[in-house]
């Protein structure tokens, strides 16, 4: 098998070494990255032997045109214990140069990298990004960490609030495209959770003008009033209106909370969807690591691996399971944060019930005191508007919840059959 691939000397850096879209391959390292394992495609790919290989840095296949920036993403995260993917070109001990996705898992005692061969779009614009992170490190000189800045900001930019959203997205992107270079049929868990990316912006714009309309109307009661002063003596009909008003928005304003976590701080469709780009890499590196696990297990029965190598099989068949019993952990949380949120929007959608037969009393009222009430008017105005405004918004997150947990549903791992508590069984950011 490897003489198909055999080394040329003084090949030229220009030349890319070669492997198939199908293989895959891995290695293992101590935690600081000295290489203590790995399979033959590994080694084929290296031009490297064993002897060379076990024992040396990762860097010995390091190629010059990689960012610097890159590798202290990639070790801040990991060292953190946060699984991270990663675009990364390697230099082979002949010049040549072979890309590849990698996704570096932390391990006990150290780290396991599965790489895969890249071909999506996401790949070229990581290229071309790449190139640019390199002339800037190299124009301005300066540091790994301030070059890390720069590639985060740039993310930032592309709409990937952090390095983790990018390394979920493109793995998604590459095992997508992946499948279909291999006339794989496609993965429908995957595909369901890339489209809950999509709904769950939308929903997080509707919760900003849920938002939004309440505060619009805070100052209406005391519009009213005012306006009451001047109209009835005090206690009449209009300010009992404006008074249960007041004390029914703020019962609304209270459940608004319910959109909310973390103090507030965010909206809870933010917060998913930080968790469905965490459950979008596990599910992607489960089935990634999946086939990895086949692979060198079919290895090993050939004989193709040396021997001690079932202990790699059984390093991969334990991150396999955590994989996979994350994905479904994640995918549950979700599932259980859009079902507290439809009922908080359908509580929500009775307080405004109740609110709008305040409105219509006031409408009542208001005709009783006929060409009286003309300053009234425009308050009645405003809360017709918001009242429609409202309906239409609660209606549009009822919708979007209901699509967001089928097709969080839909790509629940088969195989899983965790329980309706979260816990993180890896930290993920
Ligand atoms: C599991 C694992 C796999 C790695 N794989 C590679 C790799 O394929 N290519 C590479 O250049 N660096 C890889 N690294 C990162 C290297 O340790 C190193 O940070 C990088 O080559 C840059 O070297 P420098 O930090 O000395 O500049 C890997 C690290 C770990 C922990």
């Amino acid at each position: 098998m490897s003489l198909q691939y055999s080394t040329t000397s003084f090949a030229a850096q220009n030349d890319e070494a070669p492997f198939k879209i199908e293989e895959l391959f891995f290695s293992r390292t101590d935690d600081r990255g000295v290489i203590a394992a790995g399979n033959e495609v590994f080694r084929r790919v290296s031009e490297y032997s064993w002897e060379e290989l076990v024992g040396a840095p990762h860097k010995v296949i390091r190629h010059p045109d990689m960012p610097k920036g890159v590798f202290y993403i990639l070790w801040e995260r990991i060292k953190k214990g946060l699984a991270t993917g990663a675009y990364v070109k390697n230099r082979s001990k002949d010049g040549r140069y072979y890309w590849v996705f990698a996704i570096v898992s932390p391990i006990e005692g150290g780290f396991v990298s599965v790489r895969l061969k890249p071909t999506s779009k996401v790949f070229e614009s990581a290229k071309a990004a790449y190139a640019e992170f390199l002339k800037y490190e190299e124009t301005e000189g300066v540091t790994p960490e301030q070059s890390a800045a720069a590639i985060r900001a740039k993310l930032r930019e592309l709409g990937f609030p952090t390095y983790g959203a990018f390394s979920s997205y493109s793995i998604a992107q590459e095992m997508h495209a992946r499948d279909k270079a291999l006339a794989r049929s496609e993965d429908g868990r995957l595909q369901s959770l890339k489209d809950l990316l999509p709904t769950l912006k939308s929903l997080d714009e509707q919760q900003k003008s849920l938002f939004e309309s309440f505060a619009k109307i805070r100052g209406i009661p005391s519009n009213m009033r005012i306006v009451a002063s001047r109209l009835e003596p005090a206690g009449g009909p209009i300010s009992a209106i404006s008074q249960n008003y007041r004390l029914m928005s703020d019962e609304v304003t209270n459940h608004l909370g319910g959109f909310r976590v973390e103090n507030g701080s965010k909206s809870l469709a933010e917060s998913v969807m930080v968790r469905v780009y965490q459950g979008l890499f596990m599910m992607a590196a489960s089935r990634l690591q999946r086939e990895v696990k086949t692979v060198a297990s079919e290895a090993l029965s050939r004989g193709v691996e040396k021997e001690g190598f079932h202990h790699e099989v059984d390093v991969l068949t334990k991150l396999l399971e955590e994989y996979t019993l994350e994905a479904g952990n994640v995918l549950m949380s979700v599932f259980n944060d859009v079902t507290a949120l439809t009922r908080s929007a359908k509580d929500l959608r009775q307080l405004v019930t109740g609110l709008d037969s305040i409105r219509v009393l006031c409408r009542v009222e208001a005709g009783r005191l006929g060409a009286q009430s003309a300053a009234l008017t425009p308050v009645i105005d405003q809360l017709d508007t918001f009242h429609v405004e409202i309906d239409k918004t609660l209606e549009q997150i009822l919708e979007l919840a209901d699509r967001i947990k089928t097709l969080v549903e839909a790509a629940m791992p088969r195989s899983f059959n965790g329980t309706l508590q979260y816990q993180a069984a890896m930290a993920y950011r």
